[in-house]
């Protein structure tokens, strides 16, 4: 689990969105869909919300929140995170500050798997520039991208606490270290 930095001026606010720009309002139809938790998500939620005392709700956001985007294919629309806000009693910007916060939440929609590719200094060091070449190459996309069909999306990410194993990428919250273009090939060979 990475961190993503943020503006510290879009964390006073109470819209995720109030800095998008039209275009990156358009690009998320999902957006203002009307999003309820299931019943068999909130029992889940529950379960978390019952490791910490009644009065630290906000301590089960992080685990409400990955719950939440597994079953919404994959990523936080502004409904859902407010959803998760009125689920736990919270303000909406105690929730929008942990989804904007760590890189494994994706606040738009994103293809059935995600790379996550490290850019940062060690995997930099280790040679991960021609590792992006090769799946920019593979895949025909760019980083921050997703393949046409919806199967793939290439999304850099800052350090993955696997300095020693770079250059790396996470695939749902799995490892593949000590990448070469072989490895590339092989692991994208493999994803349905
Ligand atoms: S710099 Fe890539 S895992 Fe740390």
């Amino acid at each position: 689990m990475t961190a993503r930095f943020t503006n510290p001026a879009d964390r006073n606010s109470n819209s995720i969105n109030s800095h998008s720009t039209s275009a990156e309002a358009n690009a998320r139809p999902l957006k203002q869909a009307l999003y309820v938790i299931p019943s068999e998500i909130t029992q889940k939620i529950d379960v978390w919300v019952q490791k910490f005392p009644a009065d630290r709700k906000q301590s089960a956001v992080l685990y409400a929140l990955k719950l939440v985007q597994a079953h919404h294919q994959g990523w936080l629309s502004e409904a859902a995170m407010n959803a998760v806000a009125h689920y736990l009693g919270l303000p909406k910007i105690t929730v929008y500050e942990v989804a904007t916060f760590y890189s494994m939440f994706e606040l738009k929609p994103v293809g059935r798997h995600v790379l996550s590719i490290c850019t940062n200094i060690s995997c930099m060091l280790n040679g991960c520039e021609s590792i992006v070449a090769h799946l920019k190459q593979r895949l025909g996309i760019g980083l921050g991208q997703t393949t046409p069909d919806g199967r793939i999306t290439l999304k850099p990410v800052e350090c993955l606490a696997a300095c020693q194993e770079a250059p790396m990428m996470q695939i749902a919250e799995q490892n593949y270290a000590q990448l070469t273009p072989e490895k590339i090939d092989h692991i994208l060979d493999g994803l349905s």
